[in-house]
């Protein structure tokens, strides 16, 4: 699709419906993202969120989908642990759901072992680079890469994730030159969020496309405002009731 350029598009599912949903779209891939621990197990990071509780969802979402390819995250303290543990971990997604391969943020030196690793036993790894959510204590949720010194950090960094044999990289809440010139650099497709239209493909939070969540991001606006919708709709409903006879 890159090579074709053809726009990769990929959407966020948490459950069942929300895989049904993607899917009638048409998206291309669906990520079992770290973020339904915000979006659909309430946690304000994404840190919480369990390996046990990632699968029971991923497993979930597998249900609801009939044909599209999935990719799963790994979460917090998963592949933080050493390679042996990562190894297991990873293998978890592959063999107890339908999954493509799984997706991990960053890419300092021991990441970058765990990637290679996986990749060498056969799980393909997609790669995650920019704002990476579970880094949340010590980086914010602030725009990176923005200054000079940062950006040469990244594009170091995201050419090693290709060499350690990533096949995608999410690069998330970064300038669009850096993202542009990624793009071009790069033989993997890079999939942006907040990181401007020069992107191999983009990839939204489905809940926060649909105007459901509490804080919308700065960089992903709403296509609805789901929550006020869907408040009204249910609030007409419990108004209709009417007294038994
Ligand atoms: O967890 C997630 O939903 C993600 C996307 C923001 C790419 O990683």
């Amino acid at each position: 699709m890159k090579q074709e350029r053809v726009p990769i598009s990929v959407l966020t599912a948490w459950d069942a419906m929300s895989a049904q949903w993607a899917e009638a779209a048409g998206v291309d891939l669906v990520l079992v993202g770290d973020s339904l621990a915000m979006v659909a197990l309430g946690h304000t990071t994404t840190l919480p969120v369990t390996l046990e509780a990632m699968l029971q969802h991923a497993a979930a979402v597998d249900r609801g989908l009939t044909h599209t390819p999935m990719v799963c995250d790994l979460p917090f303290l998963s592949y933080q642990c050493g390679a042996d543990r990562a190894m297991a971990a990873a293998g978890r997604f592959i063999k107890e759901t339908n999954c493509l391969g799984v997706k991990l943020e960053g890419a300092e030196p021991e990441t970058l072992e765990v990637i290679s690793r996986l990749v060498r036993s056969g799980i393909p790894v997609m790669g995650h680079l920019g704002l990476t959510p579970q880094s949340v204590r010590q980086l914010g949720y602030r725009r990176q890469a923005t200054d000079p010194v940062a950006q040469e950090r990244l594009l170091g960094k995201a050419h090693e994730l290709e060499q350690a044999g990533c096949f995608a990289l999410v690069l998330e809440h970064i300038p669009d030159t850096l993202a542009g010139q990624l793009r071009r650099e790069l033989q993997l497709p890079v999939i942006g969020i907040g990181a401007g239209n020069n992107c191999d493909g983009q990839v939204r939070v489905t809940a926060d496309l649909l105007g459901l969540t509490a804080a919308q991001p700065p960089f992903s606006s709403a296509l609805l405002p789901g929550r006020q919708l869907f408040s009204e709709a249910l609030k007409g409903w419990v108004a209709s009731l009417q007294p038994g006879e």
